[in-house]
């Protein structure tokens, strides 16, 4: 068996939530409305008409939730800030109250000896942006974006170490932009690379003001990352494997560490004609060493099968995107590039993820050897049902069993050689997901709701809680 290295010391142990999944208070504190708060209200869009408006409470219950962190030994809490809450109009004057709810949260943690890992933004865009120029597809948002993470930073930098700029931006784009299953709810190719070029360009420009006004700490953005397997060793199959690494992943990444595209995707989008504009002043943003990420935040759940996808006359880009599943529309298939298949050697979630801790150590190699950066692993977990017994235990040796793996799995990459700064799994509490409603729990604490009722919000820890305060107080020693 492999040697094993130990866990670094300063290794971040810690759990993470984003502002519209937990607050709640979504008009509260002068908070504006954000593109979520509408896009929950148009019948059909969540499960069973979920929405956020209350969520778990966390807004006024957040000094219970740090206690509970401090309990289970946490050295390390993400969380994102909602946008709205600190300029309601996505620009010009500051809620003050927002900022103070903020504060108040990091002096918490800090308090309780815990890191705070800020997300700047979580897919709660304002409303007011969207309204007012359609958001990301505007260049204007690179500014207010700009404007929006310096307020943040003046206002926490003196506190926050680690700062998130964008929250997976393969999948609120691709989501957003190409499924229609969040906010704005397009399906249109062109102009999500268009708007995801403009997304680029604001975490750019984000990350280079805070590069130059010398803010302590780290800087990066969180990508929802799943390596692609090739079904077989076709090597047409293989190929296939390859252009999904390139599009649905270095599309990304790229940008982020080197600040171009790669010229396979870029040659692909000329062909189909929906390649973004790419004006000689972004390539000098984007290449500015002041704008590169100080670490790859990994968001990672599971890894896709894919095989070859032959073009088929008449059949355009957007045919084969329309994915029920998690996951984004490339993952599905691009005609002419590659399409899903399944994997036979992997078992599978109640929402039907593959489950494979293998694929994180994948995941980390592939990063570290392309980009020889650090690595957060900023998301990772099991959303399941889980039962709350008469005694308010919670029995989930299930999602015990998936992160004990998952962490088998850093440890392994760890040694491999791989750098890797923490590890801060999906969620603390349970929370709202997005489109699957309050059932989908991933938390180590159980938050009693359900989507017909509030019920009292307690929480509750779950066994999995016990599991990883003793995971965290061996540093990773004891599994
Ligand atoms: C990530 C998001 O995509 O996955 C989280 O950053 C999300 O916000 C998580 O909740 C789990 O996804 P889902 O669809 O199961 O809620």
């Amino acid at each position: 068996h492999k040697q094993l290295k130990a866990f670094p010391k300063d290794f971040l142990w810690g759990s993470a939530s984003a502002a519209y999944q937990i607050e709640g208070a979504y008009r509260e504190g002068g908070k504006g409305l954000s593109v979520w708060d509408k896009f929950v209200r148009i019948p059909g869009k969540t499960y069973e008409g979920t929405n956020g408006d209350v969520a778990v409470d966390h807004y006024h219950r957040y000094q219970e939730d740090v206690e509970l962190m401090a309990k289970a030994g946490l050295k390390a809490y993400r969380f994102s800030i909602a946008w709205s809450r600190i300029f309601p109009e996505g620009n010009g004057k500051v809620n003050e109250e927002g900022v103070k709810f903020y504060d108040d949260l990091i002096n918490d943690l800090i308090a309780h000896n815990i890191e705070p890992v800020v997300t700047i933004y979580h897919w709660d865009l304002p409303q007011a942006l969207q309204d007012a120029y359609q958001g990301w597809e505007s260049r204007k948002i690179i500014d207010d974006f700009v404007n929006y993470a310096k307020t943040l930073f003046e206002a926490y930098g003196d506190r926050v170490k680690y700062w998130v700029t964008l929250n997976e931006q393969n999948v609120f784009m691709q989501h957003g932009y190409l499924m229609a299953s969040h906010p704005p709810a397009v399906t249109d190719p062109k102009r999500m690379y268009a708007a995801n070029h403009i997304g680029n360009l604001a975490n750019a420009a984000a990350t280079k003001y805070f590069h130059e006004h010398h803010f302590q700490g780290k800087i990066g953005a969180s990508f929802a990352y799943s390596p692609n397997y090739a079904v077989d060793a076709d090597p047409e199959n293989q190929l296939a494997a390859d252009n999904a690494e390139q599009m649905n992943a270095y599309y990304w990444m790229d940008v982020y560490a080197y600040g171009r595209y790669p010229d396979v995707v870029r040659q692909w989008q000329i062909e189909q004609g929906i390649a973004p504009e790419i004006k000689p002043e972004d390539t000098e943003l984007l290449e500015d060493p002041h704008s590169r990420p100080d670490f790859m935040g990994l968001n990672y759940y599971q890894t896709n099968t894919v095989q070859a996808n032959p073009l088929k006359d008449g059949v355009g880009l957007a045919a084969e995107n329309t994915s029920g599943k998690k996951g984004t529309a490339q993952e599905s298939g691009i005609p002419g590039a590659f399409k899903s298949a399944e994997n036979e050697h992997l078992q599978k979630t109640d929402w039907d993820w593959n489950i494979d801790p293998i694929g994180l150590r994948i995941a980390l190699r592939r990063i570290n050897s392309r980009y020889h950066l650090p690595v957060l692993i900023t998301e990772n977990g099991l959303g399941a049902f889980d039962t709350l017994e008469a005694d308010h235990e919670i029995h989930d040796d299930y999602r015990i069993h998936f992160l004990r793996e998952h962490v088998k799995a850093i440890h392994d990459a760890i040694s491999d050689g791989v750098q890797v700064i923490g590890y801060t799994t999906w969620s603390f509490t349970d929370l709202l997901s997005w489109l699957n409603g309050y059932r989908k729990r991933y938390g180590f604490v159980y938050v009693n709701r359900d989507e017909e009722s509030e019920k009292d919000l307690a929480r509750y820890p779950k066994d999995s809680f016990y599991w990883y305060k003793q995971v965290i107080a061996t540093n990773g020693e004891d599994l």
